[in-house]
Formats: C-alpha cells, sequence, structure tokens
C-alpha cells in the first residue's frame, strides 16, 4: 500500500495527491457537482461514492476484457482510488451516439435523435476559456498532441464507444455520449479521468429516462438515486 501524500490540484469533482510512489497518484472523488462551465453549483449526496465506483468497474471491465490501457491502478476507500500519474492531454475527447446537450442544439436536431454515425468532438481543456470546441488542426497548431498520439486517442475513443456501448446495454442502459481524458505515461497515451455519469449519458433503454448528470443540470430531481441506479444496474 502506497501512502497519501500532499495535494497536487483540486478539480470541480475530484482531489488529486501525490504519494510516496512517484508514479502513483491518490484520487479523492467529491460530492461537488457543477454544470454550465461552473455557473451552477450544488452537491449530489453520494456521488463521490458512486461515481469512484462506478470508474472503478468500466475502467477495470476496459483494462482486462478490452485492451484499452487505463491509468486505473485500484480502489483504496469508497470514494479512492489510485492511478497512474499522467501527463493529462489538455483535450476533452467526446464521443455522441443519440443527439443531446449542446450538440443538439448546435446543429438544430431534437434531443434523442440516433445519428447516422457516431460523432467525435474535441473540446481544448481550459476553464479560462470555457472549453471551447476544436479540430485536429487547433490540435496540431496548439501542439496539444502529436500526430501518432492523436491517432492513438481516436483509436481508443472509438474502442470505448464500441466496449461500452455494449456492455451498459446488458444493463438496459444505453450511452448517448460521453466524455473522455488521455494521458501520457511512460510514452503510452491511456485512458485517464473517469467514466460516471458526471462524465456520460445514460438512458435507459426502455424508458430514455435520464440516469446521469443531466438530472442536475435540469433539476430533474431524483439525481442520488440516478447515480446509485447506475451503479446497482453494472454491479448486477
Ligand atoms: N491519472 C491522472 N494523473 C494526473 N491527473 C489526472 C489523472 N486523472 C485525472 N486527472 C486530472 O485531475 C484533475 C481533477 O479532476 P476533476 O475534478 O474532474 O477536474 P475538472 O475540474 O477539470 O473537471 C483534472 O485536471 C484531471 O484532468
Ligand atoms: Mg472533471
Amino acid at each position: 500500500m502506497v501512502t497519501k501524500l500532499e495535494q497536487l490540484y483540486e478539480g470541480k469533482a475530484k482531489k488529486i495527491f501525490k504519494t510516496d510512489e512517484q508514479s502513483i497518484y491518490w484520487v479523492v472523488y467529491k460530492d461537488d457537482a457543477t454544470a454550465f462551465d461552473g455557473k451552477k453549483k450544488g452537491t449530489i449526496k453520494g456521488k463521490g461514492y458512486y461515481n469512484n465506483q462506478i470508474s472503478a468497474h468500466f475502467f477495470k471491465y476496459l483494462e482486462d476484457k478490452c485492451q484499452v490501457p487505463t491509468h486505473y491502478v485500484e480502489t483504496v476507500s469508497e470514494t479512492e482510488m489510485l492511478v497512474k500519474a499522467v501527463e493529462i492531454i489538455p483535450i476533452e475527447v467526446i464521443a455522441r451516439n443519440i443527439a443531446a446537450g449542446s450538440l443538439a442544439k448546435r446543429i438544430g436536431v431534437a434531443e434523442g435523435t440516433k445519428l447516422k454515425k457516431p460523432v467525435l468532438e474535441f473540446c481544448y481543456k481550459s476553464d479560462e476559456l470555457g472549453d471551447p470546441m476544436i479540430n485536429d488542426y487547433h490540435i496540431a497548431a496548439l501542439e496539444l498532441a502529436s500526430e501518432e498520439e492523436l491517432a492513438e486517442i481516436k483509436r481508443l475513443a472509438w474502442l470505448v464507444n464500441e466496449k461500452l456501448s455494449a456492455y451498459v446495454a446488458n444493463f438496459n442502459l444505453t450511452l448517448v455520449d460521453f466524455k473522455l481524458e488521455f494521458g501520457r505515461f511512460r510514452g503510452q497515451v491511456i485512458l485517464a479521468d473517469e467514466i460516471s455519469p458526471d462524465t456520460c449519458r445514460f438512458w435507459d433503454s426502455t424508458t430514455q429516462e435520464k440516469l446521469d448528470k443531466d438530472r442536475f443540470r435540469r433539476d430533474l430531481g431524483q439525481v442520488e438515486e440516478a447515480y446509485q441506479e447506475v451503479l446497482r444496474r453494472i454491479r448486477g
């Protein structure tokens, strides 16, 4: 077991601590919730627990069954996990199967419309700029990732989409869209950050009921219950 040392940084949903092992960080998942570039703030009771457990579950599945390299090392408490210390690539990678949220608005299609082909989007991870959408050319111009890294990011994002969509379908969940972050670790691009109802849209496949952070964003109620339900389903 490693020892938790000083805090490196605190984000909107997690705190990252150093450990006595240089290559390992200690992540604490928080109950804090934000939306709309931090303009809406609140707390979701139990979110730190649900997101830690749900993320661990998905990371293990992707690593063990799908050949997706991830930062996940081990779960150390209800709300904490150890991860590989990566250099985060400052790109939010968004994959979309069904139009929802900002995409539905931007391209003028009704939320819930299945896309003929899934869409991949990139945003520049910058709170000051409000995470603006960028493309391959901006990524090259800003040197956010090399061509090889970007190709690997795309390959992994599509692989995660395919594997995770099929996996959650077993639990009567539809993976509408999701956001990934990648990092550099020992010369390799690996999946980092979290995979949770904060970063994915999950809809009940039968009723289309939202089981994700949109319940918080849109004040739909039963927020905590939605996170709990996702964990309950994937645990089986
Ligand atoms: N394995 C990792 N190594 C280093 N940093 C990480 C790792 N996984 C996630 N992070 C970073 O930890 C920070 C805290 O996460 P979070 O609270 O979700 O931040 P944000 O407010 O940017 O959403 C983010 O900047 C995220 O990119
Ligand atoms: Mg985050």
